[in-house]
């Protein structure tokens, strides 16, 4: 049912009291299709929204349609000796879907626990923590066009993923509802513990012959430690992407600040610690009115509690230009800006 002046508080996690023009909550393609002939879809412009864990709303009054998809639904589609095919439904909470998967021993999305959304939210942005990104474990996502209301089938190549990017946050922005997400996970899995913190956090908890049950008790420990809540804080995760520059740009920037932290991303580019930054430039901790940078990663803004999304953003776009006038790093914002 389509709704007026409906309330966003719950459905965004910088706890931001949002009200939407118009509002619909979709659980399967039906609805979808009657939407498209409504008016209302027809004259307003609209947002699609998955778990509200990846954007800020800079007014308290979003002007146009919000699309809520909640389908729910995790099939098993086909499996043999090594691997299991699965397809989740769009509107599954990401660390639902998670636990479940590392539950019945399928390895692949283990490091990706706990990171706050839905599974459709998931590929739109290649969600990625702790050596893991969603395009590995990744196989094929059924959409919806909203232009021309097919159906239509999306491998790894359509997607075009890169760094907390693909085609459905830059061509195709609002124009595929992405329904279903389909993944190849393994029963004998690699367990990927590079990213330094895994194994210290191992060796932490004891575990020398760790499962991926163990691996993701690990990086639950860890985003604990440093990700705040956003039931008690409302946050967004990283406010910004970790800027990639030339190797020979790095090189300089650690002459003059040798603990700058920078991983080599490919032959010529290094990818710099935007927490460290953002760190070094003195906003660790430091709140203006509610909006605030958190105390354990300056990658993350925070809301104390009645901050608005006008003053988040105008935090960021000081934190912005206080990066670049130290570092001549341009950091670019990951969360969507509506
Ligand atoms: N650092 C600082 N100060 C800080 C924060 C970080 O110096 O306040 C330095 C530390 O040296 C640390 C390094 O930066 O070792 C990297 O920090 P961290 O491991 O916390 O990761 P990140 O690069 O800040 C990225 C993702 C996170 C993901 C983690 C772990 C982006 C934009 N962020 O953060 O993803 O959980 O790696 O893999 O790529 C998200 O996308 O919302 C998110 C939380």
């Amino acid at each position: 049912m389509l709704s007026r002046n409906f309330s966003l508080s719950k459905h965004n996690t910088f706890g931001l009291d949002v009200m939407a023009a118009y509002f619909m909550a979709i659980t399967d393609t039906r609805d979808l299709k009657k939407l498209r002939n409504d008016r209302i879809f027809i004259e307003e412009k609209r947002m699609i929204l998955g778990g509200g864990s990846n954007c800020l709303f800079l007014d308290d009054y979003y002007e146009g349609l919000v699309i809520l998809i909640e389908n729910k639904g995790i099939n098993i589609v086909s499996e043999d000796n090594d691997t299991v095919h699965i397809s989740a439904a769009a509107g599954e909470d990401w660390t639902f879907f998670v636990e479940k998967m590392v539950n019945a021993g399928y390895g692949g999305v283990e490091n990706l626990s706990r990171i706050p959304g839905k599974v459709g939210a998931a590929p739109m942005q290649n969600i990625g923590a702790y050596g893991v990104e969603l395009k590995d474990v990744f196989y094929s996502l059924q959409a919806f066009d909203l232009n021309t209301g097919e159906l239509v089938n999306f491998d790894c190549n359509d997607c075009e993923f890169g760094y907390r990017t693909s085609v459905f946050k830059t061509i195709y922005k609002d124009r595929f509802v992405i329904l279903s997400v389909d993944f190849v996970l393994q029963k004998n899995p690699l367990l990927k513990l590079e990213y330094g913190a895994i194994k210290q956090k191992l060796e932490d908890l004891g575990v020398h012959k760790p499962n991926i049950k163990d691996v993701s008790r690990a990086v639950t420990h860890i985003r604990e430690s440093k990700l705040p809540d956003p039931k008690i804080l409302g946050n967004a995760g990283s406010f910004f992407k970790n800027p990639v520059i030339h190797n020979l740009v790095f090189d300089d920037l650690k002459k003059e600040f040798p603990d700058a932290v920078g991983f080599s991303n490919n032959h010529n580019t290094t990818k710099v610690a935007a927490g460290w930054l953002i760190e070094k430039a003195g906003w660790k901790g430091c709140r203006k009115g509610d909006a605030g940078v958190h105390k354990n990663q300056a990658l993350v803004l925070v809301n104390y509690g009645k901050a608005t999304g006008r003053e988040i953003y105008s935090l960021a776009m000081e934190i912005q230009q206080s990066v670049k006038e130290k570092f001549g790093i341009l950091l670019e914002p990951e969360v969507n800006v509506f």
